[in-house]
């Protein structure tokens, strides 16, 4: 229970610029990737968030040396001092994403002993895809207490993925970067952080090819060498905070993002009759006439994102007409419509796919989060509602967007904290 909840005064548009900060899901990743280095690493534009921290407690205690400064969002880690194999639940329970060390720890140790991360509200989640990708690789693998025990060197390979995963597709070829022989990966995720990886291993001397299609091929080096290395910026704040300046009717500038990574929301936002004006390294959203319900439905990369279904539902029950929301990634990630229902939106939900009959006005109520996007998707809604909004269980947002309440404060957001 947090001991504190957000207070959103909303129906006041969001006008003016911001900066998107580095990349959360990428971060999660590359933090971890850096431990295949043989030398010091430097890396920048990494995100002050919660998950950020948690990462360095587990190197750290690993026996990497690890420095962040969450004023210039650089961070050096220092894995020749590693120690470690062993990551128990006292710290993966802290998130979902310290499944990365076991292809991080495999592919620099030849073991890793990691315990099952905790559950996740939006579904069931398991690690079969990445597992098969150990084992492909040839190491052993066993699953006994929660905890996911791989050993043995990882020899190159084919691995072909029954379906598209994107932490599978990051683990195993964190595995795989220093395997002996080739590897590659069939029917790969795409996602832009993808990319990201391979590009960071690439800069050390790793050799992966393809990253950022289905197919990807990966050469394994003995050795990786020093690299100073930046994150891209965080492709859901930008589409959050895209959603939240069409969702109140204002004029935002983001700055710092990468418009080619916005496609599919972009497209949609222009459906509607949103807006949307795109440069090098900034995307500026403006309301030219009224939003127009929209049918959307969720797809791995290009396709919509998933983590951005959850804020764009909550502006569609504000857009003229019934708009139908699909969502084919996760099986519960429908738990922030209930809350909005509650200020006032017509919302039906059938298995997989909302329906939402567009309203003319919400009004402010007390609503809990539920998860990371959940949260932000409430805070939409906050923003468009009349009235206050409170927000129960801010945490899941603030631990994974940096300053999200500042950055909204400084468009002219009334956001602020309140003690419960
Ligand atoms: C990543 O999760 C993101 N997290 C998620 O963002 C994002 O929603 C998801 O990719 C899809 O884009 C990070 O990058 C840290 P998947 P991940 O493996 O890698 C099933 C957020 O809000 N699956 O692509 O766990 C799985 O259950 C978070 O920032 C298997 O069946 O997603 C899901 O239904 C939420 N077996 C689907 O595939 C496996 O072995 C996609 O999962 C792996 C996954």
């Amino acid at each position: 229970m947090d001991d504190y909840k957000l207070l959103i005064s909303g129906d006041r548009p969001l006008m003016g610029e911001i900066r998107v900060s580095g990349g959360k899901n990428t971060s999660v990743a590359v933090i971890p990737a850096a431990l295949l280095c043989d030398e010091p690493c430097q890396l920048e534009n990494i995100p002050d968030i919660e998950d950020v921290h948690v990462l360095i407690d587990i190197l750290r205690m690993l026996g990497a040396k690890v420095d962040y400064d969450p004023a210039t969002k650089r961070m050096n880690i220092d894995p020749t001092t590693l120690s470690g194999f062993t990551v128990p639940y006292s710290y993966t329970q802290r998130m979902r994403a310290s499944y990365y060390l076991i292809g991080a720890l495999l592919g620099r140790t030849g073991e890793a002993e990691v315990a099952y991360p905790g559950g996740c509200s939006i579904g069931n989640r398991p690690f079969d895809q990445h597992i098969k990708g150990f084992r492909a690789l040839g190491t052993e693998v066993e699953e006994r207490g929660a905890v996911i025990h791989a050993r043995g060197r990882a020899i190159g390979s084919g691995v072909f993925f029954d379906r598209i995963t994107v932490g599978g597709t990051i683990n195993v070829m964190l595995a795989a970067a220093k395997a002996e022989g080739s590897t590659i990966l069939y029917n790969a995720a795409r996602e832009p952080h993808i990319v990201d990886v391979a590009n960071f291993i690439n800069s050390m001397g790793g050799s992966i090819k393809g990253a950022g299609t289905d197919t990807i091929r990966i050469r394994g080096v003995s050795r990786l060498h020093a690299s100073n290395y930046a994150v891209i910026p965080d492709q859901i704040e930008t589409g959050t905070l895209m959603i939240a300046a069409a969702a109140t009717r204002g004029d935002v500038t983001i700055r710092g993002c990468i418009p080619t990574h916005m496609e599919s929301l972009t497209a949609k936002l222009l459906e509607m009759g949103v807006g949307v004006k795109e440069s090098d390294d900034s995307i500026r959203v403006h309301t030219f006439r009224g939003q127009r319900a929209v049918n959307v439905k969720t797809q791995e990369y290009p396709g919509f994102p998933t983590d951005l279904q959850q804020p764009m539902s909550a502006m569609l029950t504000m857009a003229k007409g019934t708009s139908v929301v699909n969502e084919t990634i996760f099986e519960n990630r429908f738990k922030h419509l209930p809350e909005i229902a509650r200020m006032g939106a017509h919302i039906r939900i059938l298995e997989q796919t909302a329906i939402i009959d567009g309203v003319s006005e919400l009004f402010g109520a007390p609503v809990t989060a539920t998860d990371l996007r959940a949260g932000a998707a409430l805070v939409v809604a906050g923003l468009m509602a009349k009235g206050t909004t409170e927000i129960y269980e801010p945490g899941y947002i603030t631990r994974g967007y940096e300053r999200l309440e500042e950055k909204l404060r400084s468009l002219g957001a009334d956001i602020r904290r309140e003690r419960i």
